[in-house]
């Protein structure tokens, strides 16, 4: 049996693709800039040696399909891998994005196998990434009207698709546009949350200005601050506003709901108010 590289294998999906792909047995190697050897995006030397005896990839790109060269990046890694005998590849994608966009067609233009699981905004963005802060602190802030509508999906079902896509039949040649089973008002979604959390969290609606305001005094660094301002000017209009069939399609189940995803991340602990 071959290797399975998991690009961002410590990441939201990544982790839980290794550990899906772990549990059938099959041999996994993260690729992350600290795993050995490593991988990262922004030194191609670091490719050729993570491709080493791999059959398929899990590709995840960081910071963001979205970022200027991404598509690029794929594209060359995309051809080097297929070259390198990884016949299949299973890409990450997002909904409504010019970059995003591109970077599925290098990989479908790059001659290997591919499936492409074009993503909604995840649930998991509250609890593993950059929303847990703002919800232990009791108030959200984004650049999102409070009833802009948003199908937001667990990880978990992304993971499901991936390994599907990854060891199955059938999925070759697929575009999975995979969202939740309900659109959820960002100020809903996060009082779904402070239910589920046992402490209340305000929404708050700002502009993209004041969102980047927020984040430099936060200390993010300038060069994040704008891919996020530019990736959420680009998609928070409401074109990623509607419901798709891709976790159905892909695992004959339907996805999860918003309201199960907040009651197991709160059981854990992870929301405790600070
Ligand atoms: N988040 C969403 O809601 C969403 C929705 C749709 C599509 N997407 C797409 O999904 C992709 C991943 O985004 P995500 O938010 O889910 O992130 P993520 O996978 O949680 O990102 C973190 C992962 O990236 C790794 N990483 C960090 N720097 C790297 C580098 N220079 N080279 C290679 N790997 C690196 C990290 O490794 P360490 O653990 O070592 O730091 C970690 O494994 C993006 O392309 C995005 O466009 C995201």
């Amino acid at each position: 049996m071959t290797t399975t590289l998991v690009l961002g294998g410590t990441g939201k999906t990544g982790r839980r693709v290794a550990q899906r792909l772990q549990a059938r047995g099959v041999p996994v190697r993260i690729g992350t800039p600290s795993a050995s050897p490593p991988f990262d995006w922004t030194d191609q030397v670091s490719w050729a040696p993570a491709l080493e005896g791999v059959g398929s990839v899990y590709v995840t790109y960081y910071p963001d399909l979205a970022v200027p060269g991404a598509a690029e990046a794929v594209g060359a890694f995309a051809e080097l891998a297929a070259a390198r005998g990884a016949r299949r590849l299973v890409l990450l994608s997002g909904r409504g994005e010019e970059g995003a966009l591109r970077g599925e067609q290098a990989v479908r233009a790059s001659g290997a196998d591919w499936t492409i699981v074009r993503s909604a905004f995840m649930a998991q963005n509250f609890s593993e990434s950059f929303f847990l802060e703002p919800v232990r602190a009791g108030e959200v802030a984004f650049p999102a009207g409070e009833d802009l509508a948003e199908p937001f999906i667990d990880a978990d079902d992304i993971a499901d698709v991936a390994v599907a896509a990854l060891t199955e039949d059938g999925h070759v040649g697929q575009v999975y546009e995979v969202t939740g089973p309900r659109l959820l008002g960002w100020a809903q979604a996060v009082a779904e949350i402070a239910a589920a959390a046992g402490h209340p969290i305000r929404y708050l609606s700002v502009s993209l200005e004041e969102y980047a305001s927020l984040l430099v005094e936060n200390q993010v660094p300038a060069d994040y601050v704008k891919m996020l301002t530019e990736v959420f000017a680009e998609v928070l209009d409401g074109r990623n506003a509607y419901l798709t069939d891709g976790v159905q399609r892909a695992l004959d189940r339907p996805p999860r709901d918003f309201a199960d995803y907040a009651r197991a991340a709160a059981a854990t602990g992870i929301w405790d108010a600070r």
